[in-house]
Parts: C-alpha cells; structure tokens; sequence
C-alpha cells in the first residue's frame, strides 16, 4: 500500500518473534523493543535532508555532510511508546522528545488528550510519531491530529506492529503521513488486540500483568 513501509529487515524480524514469544521475560522484551526500535529508526530518516559544513580533518578541509535544519521531534503515545522512543534516542540523542497522553473514552471508544507537552516550533521540525501497536487507529490518529493542530507538518509514524483496519484507517485520516512498521499482522480481534500480536504492549513493556 502506497505510503506503508514495512521493514524486512532479518534482524527486525527475529527480533521481532523473540517478542511475539509469551515466555519472552520483561526484561528481554525491553531490550528487543529498544534493539528493533533503533533499526526502525534507522529507516524512518533515511530520506531526512543533508547540508554541508566546513570541517577539517586531520589532513584536508572539507564540506561534510551534516542534518539540514533544525533538530527532529519524536512524539511518544504514552505510555508503551517510550519504549520504541528509548531506542529511537540512542540513534539521535540531540533530538527533541514530545509526549502525548491519550485514553480511551469507555462509552465513545474514542482517544481523549490527558496530557500533550511538544516544542513550539513542530513546524519547522520532522516529527516522528512512535507507537508500538497500531490497532484500531483511534490514538494514532488523535495523535497526529493533536500534533498538527500545534504546527506539525512533516509527519511519520512508526509502529512495531499494525492491524490492516488500523493501518486502512490511519492512512484515510492521514494520507500525507507515511507510515513505517515491522509487520502487517493478519486481524484485530473482538476485543481490539492485533492478531496473532504479542499481547498487549505497555504491559509486557513495563510487567504489569
Ligand atoms: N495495544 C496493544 O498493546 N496490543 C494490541 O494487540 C492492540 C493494542
């Protein structure tokens, strides 16, 4: 599908069924998350503006190539998204962070903002929106929304795994954001968790199950 990156990589995927795995301890999850998380980094900037900048190496000067403009923003979903955003930080420590606290509303099933804290200036920045599951799209899409509203406007959004209704849905709400993650799985279930999946994320993340 147009604008959905899925990333084959063999250390992704290996990675990846370790996770999927139910004996898999929290502490292996952790690791696994922050691990896969700098490789998904890794393709998410690929296309991110170069400029150059005079240095000198011990032998010649020389323009090399730097990062054009300002500083990207990764936008973590709380809570599970931290623990793709620990991994994208260690790929580029100098980048911005912000933070969205999103539930979902009982009744509506609809994602209400409980907390959102970004730099001013998204729009003059990448953002980087990091999510583990995109399930049904509701959050992910309040989420780009909320970042828009506040100026964004180069959005990605990267997962680890997607549902095809959420990914369906994602990409009709935000046809200009591209999306990147390390699987299609095969369906939601009645209860909204990705299948087959790997559970629900922020508790194997964290261990509170
Ligand atoms: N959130 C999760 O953590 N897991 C799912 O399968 C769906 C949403």
């Amino acid at each position: 599908m147009e604008g959905v990156t899925v990333i084959t990589h063999p250390l992704v995927q290996h990675k990846l069924s370790i996770m999927r795995d139910k004996n898999t301890s929290t502490a292996g999850f952790r690791q696994l998350l922050r691990e896969i998380a700098v490789l998904l980094c890794y393709e998410v900037t690929r296309d991110l503006k170069l400029t150059t900048r005079a240095i000198e190496t011990p032998l010649v000067e020389m323009e090399a190539p730097m990062l054009a403009g300002k500083k990207l923003v990764f936008a973590s979903v709380l809570r599970a998204g931290n623990g793709l955003l620990e991994g994208m930080l260690e790929l580029v420590p100098s980048a911005r962070v912000a933070h969205i606290g999103l539930y979902r509303d009982h009744k509506t099933l609809q994602a209400v903002e409980y907390y959102f804290k970004a730099p001013d200036d998204l729009g003059d920045r990448p953002v980087i929106v990091v999510d583990p599951m995109l399930a049904t799209a509701n959050s992910a899409i309040a989420a780009v929304e909320l970042l828009k509203g506040r100026g964004a406007k180069d959005v990605r959004f990267v997962c680890l795994l997607a549902a095809p209704e959420g990914v369906r849905k994602f990409r009709a709400a935000h046809p200009d954001v591209p999306l990147f993650t390390a699987s299609i799985d095969s369906h939601l279930n009645e209860n909204g968790y990705i299948v087959p999946g790997l559970g629900d994320a922020g508790d194997r993340l964290y261990g509170t199950k």
